[in-house]
């Protein structure tokens, strides 16, 4: 097999557009609706302090590794793999990758169909129309999630037909800055009504008592799958990457890009949530919050509905077109694995890939609308499990087969003089020893 070249496959315009690329693929649902939600319910402040040592001394050396195993293949996580080690293992993690993306995919458009419903239901709500404002916030409807997930669906498809930087990059860099723009304006907000206060303090001040094995292994998981990290989203982003791109700086942006929007989603969120009590709002049952879809699709709608008028309809309506915005971006990474890998291994064109592969991960999400409880069986498996599996993998392969002095030779086309600094005397040692003895202790803390 020839091989696709590189104008064949695509290739990123400019470096800040693989950046906002890769920070879009990595803030979504994970920093906006799965982060402010574990924080409130799993330990406040200590939950968010784990949370940022998990991100900065695991996820940012694995998704060094990714972009630089990515970029030195140019190819999708399989064939990246089998491009560079000769071992036959590693590309089944590749296929591993692949299959979480799908599966990932699947139930990912179904909650963004449920952020996406809601938008129009605060329109509806605010003009008294109640039957149609009921139907979209019927999470259990399925054939109502299985709708809006399609619209969801058609939409990530029509990007990634474009290819990558006519439609990836030219999409996320429009929504990104959207995005930014959006949540800073709705924290402000909610930061000046009074009740909010207890909100900031609980989201700030640690108790380290709350601290435990459960807690940290939610926290690593939720790195990982805010990260984008352990399927190879970054491998397929990194493959499109420029020789002459500075790898480790590229992923310390999309690390802050990604802490920094997580932590302004709690920022906006915890507070709403006390906000909401002192408007009366019931926010736990039993002492917790009930279940973890309740604080951004219950309170958060009663809080914007108790606002009232037209403010109330215009913060709702704006924070739920920002959890689309954000979803968006990122099921576009989704797709885009499963969609590259059959483009590079069977030589299929895009446009052909794109809506086959798509459209077959629908008739799985289809599924899902209609038994939602599969979301929590698949992100346990896929996401909870799956992704740090995949990262530790990754770890493994850099660290003893690749070889870190090679893929430190890799980054040196974009960082002449890499070899001098201090990135590349730690970076190895957290890819050989830091992060999968970590990640394989919290692993099996997990299963025991
Ligand atoms: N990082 C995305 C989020 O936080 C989800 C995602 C996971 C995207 C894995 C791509 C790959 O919502």
């Amino acid at each position: 097999m020839a091989g696709l070249t590189t104008t064949e496959r695509g290739s990123w315009n400019s470096k800040l557009g693989f950046i906002l690329a890769a920070a879009g693929s990595a803030v979504g649902l994970g920093n906006i609706w799965a982060f402010p939600t574990k924080v409130a319910t799993e330990g406040g402040a200590a939950y968010l302090l784990i949370y940022l040592l998990c991100t900065f001394a695991i996820g940012f050396p694995v998704m060094a590794a990714e972009i630089t195993i990515g970029r030195r293949s140019g190819k999708n996580p399989v064939g990246a793999f089998r491009d560079i080690s000769t071992n036959k293992f590693f590309p089944l993690v590749g296929l591993w990758g692949v299959i979480c993306g799908v599966m990932i995919l699947s139930f990912y458009t179904v909650i963004a169909g449920w952020a996406f419903g809601f938008a129009f239901e605060e329109i509806f709500y605010f003009f008294g129309w109640g039957g149609a404002a009921d139907w979209l916030t019927d999470t259990g409807n399925g054939f109502k999630n299985a709708i809006i997930a399609t619209v969801f669906m058609l939409g990530t498809i029509k990007i990634i037909t474009g290819g990558v930087s006519d439609g990836i990059e030219r999409a996320t860099k429009a929504m990104m800055p959207l995005l930014i723009t959006i949540i800073v304006v709705m924290i402000v907000y909610v930061l000046l009504q009074p009740g909010s206060a207890e909100g900031v303090s609980v989201y700030l001040l640690p108790d380290f008592s709350k601290i435990n094995a459960n807690l940290i292994f939610s926290a690593m998981g939720q790195a990982f799958f805010s990260l984008s990290l352990g399927m190879g989203a970054l491998i397929t982003y990194g493959s499109y990457l420029n020789k002459k791109e500075n790898i480790p700086q590229a992923a310390a942006f999309v690390t802050l890009a990604d802490v920094g929007i997580a932590f302004l989603a709690g920022l906006l969120i915890v507070p709403a949530m006390y906000l909401a009590q002192s408007q009366g709002i019931n926010i736990s049952a039993g002492g917790s919050l009930a279940s973890s879809t309740d604080l951004v699709f219950q309170i958060l709608p009663a809080l914007f509905h108790t606002i009232g008028g037209g403010v109330g309809m215009l913060l709702g309506v704006t924070f739920f077109l920002l959890l689309s915005i954000a979803a968006l971006t990122s099921t576009i990474s989704l797709l885009e694995v499963p969609v590259s890998y059959v483009i590079d291994e069977f030589e299929v064109k895009r446009k052909k890939a794109a809506w086959s592969v798509g459209l077959s991960i629908l008739v799985v999400s289809v599924f899902v609308s209609y038994f939602p409880v599969l979301i929590g069986w698949f992100d346990y498996l896929f996401s909870s499990i799956g992704l740090p599996l995949g990262g530790f993998l990754i770890c493994i392969f850099v660290g003893y087969f690749w070889k870190t002095e090679n893929a430190i030779n890799e980054m040196e086309y974009g960082y002449a003089g890499i070899k001098q600094t201090l990135f590349s005397k730690v970076w190895p040692v957290f890819i050989k020893y830091i992060c999968p003895a970590a990640i394989l202790y919290n692993l099996i803390t997990n299963f025991i």
